[in-house]
């Protein structure tokens, strides 16, 4: 298919400027004022008025994860939807295999499921434990195409693991050039925290917060920065969410780690005054870490800002209501997550871009470019230049929108987002050089591909 857009406004990570974009066989072939093709073109895209921005990347989703309260409530197909629908082109979710099971037959398995995408996805996999067969697998794992691997500092009864694991996998994934992404939550003072409240009767939902205080996150940052450093291994901390993680995290790329840090747009927009109310509103914000406080928010937004936090993922991992009241007489057992995959990129230009906490490059960066940077899918992916792939979102930057249940495309009937007012949205979106959605609308069911990353 031949696209030729005309007269929008490119914006990439770095440039700003006015120009033709002429896309041809799924990638861009041309980027230049008043471009004239020899070639049949299919469409002409007057974008005068629009912004071009790469198509986003989420490099934090779990579609169709399973807990014990059941599968997470968006599947591949409605999730990568959803996905395409607020400008996001490419996913990156997870392999978490059983305990016993091989990583590399967990990632056939997981593979599988993840072809359903509607989107260009990859895969981060998880080592849920430490066997003699675990180099042998991260490295089939790397030919296979898999370069990040994620650990679990908390939930240690089930895909957690402890410490001293976790620095065999960081020296093995450094030696080989991969990076391991961390989910950074001290398990073992968490269980103990649960554990009093539990015995005080303190169940409900308010005290999902209580039992995850901010310094649980920090000093477990803190930990996997000093087991960075020693194993000299490349990390990305997940969904960041408090002031004092900030500065450590800061302090370490000061001195030249290779230390990333991922924030997610519930850490920058709602806060822990959420879990106040009866159980079917407060049960929706839990996700873990939980929601903070304003100066929390605060301090996020201004670490996006300095270059600190360096990624924007959803941890998109919804759940319905029903779902949720697994845990109705217990929050303990209420599955963790919430849905956002669709709002990111809304959310990010409303309330960073219009609100002048960040540039519109930066949206760029954080949005799309970072995450193909530091995930190895970079120039292929996150940015517009000739040779890459025609993943692209023409933006109208006027639309406002209510986000509602009721209008959404996630596949659940809670919306954390529900009221937030947003202004600009995506107006068409090309995914491998094909218009995947329109209007709001999605007009393309053809299915995406998984991405082999190298090293
Ligand atoms: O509450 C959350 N974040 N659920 C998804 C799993 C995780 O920890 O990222
Ligand atoms: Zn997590
Ligand atoms: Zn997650």
């Amino acid at each position: 298919m031949n696209i030729l857009i005309k007269n929008g406004t490119i914006i990439t990570s770095r440039n700003a400027f006015n120009s033709d974009i002429y896309i041809s066989d799924g990638r861009i072939a041309q980027i230049a004022n008043s471009i004239n093709v020899l070639e049949k073109i299919d469409r002409t895209i007057d974008a005068k008025g629009r912004f071009i921005f790469p198509g986003g990347i989420d490099p934090h989703v779990h579609m169709h994860l399973p807990t014990t309260a059941g599968f997470s409530s968006d599947n591949f197909e409605t999730g990568s939807k959803a996905a395409l629908i607020g400008g996001t082109t490419t996913l990156l979710d997870f392999v978490t295999p059983q305990k016993g099971q091989s990583l590399i037959d967990a990632f056939i398995d997981r593979k599988s499921d993840a072809d359903k995408s509607l989107c260009d996805y990859s895969l981060h996999v998880s080592p849920v434990e430490w066997t003699n067969q675990t180099e042998n697998e991260i490295k089939d794992c790397i030919e296979s195409g898999i370069t990040s691997f994620k650990v679990y500092m908390a939930y240690k009864n089930s895909i957690g693991l402890e410490d001293e694991d976790i620095f065999k996998v960081m020296k093995l994934v450094g030696e080989h050039g991969g990076v391991v992404t961390l989910h950074c939550e001290n398990g073992d003072e968490i269980e103990n925290l649960r554990n009093d409240l539990s015995q005080n009767g303190n169940l409900s939902p308010e005290f999902h917060p209580v039992s995850r205080p901010n310094h649980t996150e920090a000093g477990a940052i803190q930990m996997a920065i000093e087991m960075a450093k020693l194993t000299k291994c490349p990390i990305y901390i997940v969904h960041t969410s408090t002031s004092d993680s900030i500065q450590y995290i800061e302090k370490a790329q000061k001195e030249g780690y290779q230390v990333y840090s991922e924030t997610c747009p519930q850490y920058l927009l709602l806060d822990d005054s959420k879990y106040q109310g009866d159980f079917a509103s407060a049960c929706k914000y839990v996700l873990s870490p939980p929601l903070r406080k304003f100066e929390d928010q605060h301090d996020l937004w201004n670490a996006i800002s300095k270059g600190v936090i360096k990624t924007i993922g959803t941890d998109h991992c919804p759940f319905n209501l029903e779902q949720k009241k697994a845990g109705i007489e217990d929050f303990r057992k209420i599955p963790n997550g919430a849905g956002g995959v669709e709002h990111r990129m809304k959310l990010l230009f409303t309330f960073g871009v219009l609100q002048n906490r960040i540039s519109y490059n930066q949206f760029v960066d954080i949005t799309s470019t970072q995450a193909a940077k530091i995930f190895g899918l970079y120039p292929q992916k996150g940015e517009l230049a000739v040779g890459s792939d025609a993943d692209l979102i023409i933006w109208n930057p006027k639309t406002e929108n209510t986000i509602s249940i009721e209008n959404h495309h996630q596949n659940c009937d809670l919306e954390i987002y529900a009221g937030f007012e947003t202004i600009g949205e995506p107006e068409i979106v090309i995914a491998n050089g094909e218009i995947k959605v329109e209007n709001g609308m999605l007009v393309s069911e053809s299915k995406g591909r998984f991405l082999k990353r190298t090293i």
